[in-house]
């Protein structure tokens, strides 16, 4: 494990840490990072289905729950008779499946978050000032959007205006709006996270518009066909023309833990309790380089070209890079310009390997 780990010490108060969405892609490698860097706390991990359990049996070390985060009673068992320190808070509908289905995105990515924090500012409202709950909200750069982030702009300030242009945007933003409320008023200790897209995903693909990043690297490198959905072919323009803007799964699972461990004044003290994590800026081109690179031109045959125009027309709203200089001065870790993607097709290699034992 690299020195940047090191940082990584958990508020004393911070005993149990209950993880939302704790069966889905960022849930799993979380909490598997968790268990190693602290063998000593309790998680609690949650989803509709039962979360994995990494073989452990012992209930005080991880107890793996089964519960629909939009029944509100079913989220008030999960705090009875515990003393949750920290929360992350990653269940979530994506930005595709909550474009297609309004009613279901909002139902999740609203009302069960709402649950989950409300449920959470009244388990912490008897702790006392400086040991609230610290709650880590997995939100996401779909927040922007409009007239100032458009691909062809290079590097979005972060401070630029939320105009989000996806219900998905649009319900993240809601959810740190109550975070940031819940913070000012010292009821629980919010941090806003908006994660770029985490590459490579492993798994089943997500709903996300943005799952052809992982996809073009994912399938070929299984042997598998994948649908290349934003252009109709190799020498589409669109894939030397658009930005897309990720960050290596490993960065962002350190990045996660590290805005539970990161002092609380590095909040108090901002504006907002939202931050953009650090990610790098690379072209669709550089995707396909890095499949090559990895896994030779007969892994580049396996790229289907299936332009799909509601695809594009989301990738068109996404700005291609952001200024992350302010979470890198706060500790948040940023993947090399160069090489970030690279290795996080490496990461993924790795992964296949160790499967295939
Ligand atoms: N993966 C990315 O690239 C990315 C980028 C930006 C933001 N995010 C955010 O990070 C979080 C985690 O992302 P992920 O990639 O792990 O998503 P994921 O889809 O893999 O996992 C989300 C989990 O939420 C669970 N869930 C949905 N509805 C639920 C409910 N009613 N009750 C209980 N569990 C429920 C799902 O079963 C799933 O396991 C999400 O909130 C997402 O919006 C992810």
């Amino acid at each position: 494990m690299s020195s940047s780990y090191d940082a990584l010490v958990l508020p004393s108060h911070v005993k149990t840490v209950l993880i939302t969405g704790a069966g889905g892609f960022v849930g799993q490698q979380l909490t598997q990072l968790l268990l190693q860097l602290y063998p000593s706390i309790r998680l609690i991990t949650v989803d509709i289905n039962v979360p994995p359990t990494y073989g452990i049996t012992d209930s005080n070390k991880l107890k793996s729950v089964k519960a629909d985060l939009g029944d509100l009673d079913q989220v008030k068992s999960l705090f009875e008779g515990e003393t949750i320190g920290g929360v992350f808070a990653l269940h979530g509908i994506m930005s595709g499946g909550a474009e297609a289905n309004f009613d279901l995105g909002y139902a999740v990515n609203v009302d069960a978050h709402l649950n989950v924090l409300k449920t959470a500012v009244a388990h912490a409202a008897t702790f006392p000032e400086g040991e609230k709950t610290v709650y880590v909200f997995a939100s996401s750069l779909a927040v922007y959007g409009g007239p100032k982030c458009r691909p062809q702009d290079l590097v979005v300030p972060a401070d630029t205006p939320l105009i989000p242009e996806t219900s998905y945007g649009c319900q993240k933003q809601i959810i740190e709006t109550y975070a940031y409320d819940y913070g000012r008023r010292g009821m629980l200790d919010t941090r806003c996270v908006r994660l770029p897209t985490v590459a490579i995903r492993s798994g089943a693909p997500s709903t996300a518009a943005s799952s052809f990043i992982s996809g073009l690297i994912r399938e070929p490198l299984l042997g598998q066909i994948s649908e290349c959905p934003i252009a109709s072919g190799p020498d589409d323009p669109i894939l030397d023309q658009l930005p897309v803007y990720l960050s290596r799964t490993k960065t962002v699972i350190r990045n996660l833990v590290w805005a539970l461990c990161m002092p609380q004044s590095s909040f108090k003290e901002r504006v907002s309790r939202s931050l953009n994590l650090p990610g790098i800026s690379i072209l669709p081109r550089d995707i396909l380089n890095a499949l090559v690179e990895h896994g030779g031109e007969e892994a580049l045959k396996l790229v289907h070209w299936k332009r799909d125009p509601v695809v594009v027309r989301i990738c068109l709203t996404w700005p291609g890079d952001f200024d992350s200089s302010e979470s890198v001065a706060l500790g948040f870790e940023q993947d090399d310009t160069k090489t970030g993607f690279s290795s996080a097709v490496g990461d993924f290699k790795e992964l296949l390997v160790a499967q295939a034992k």
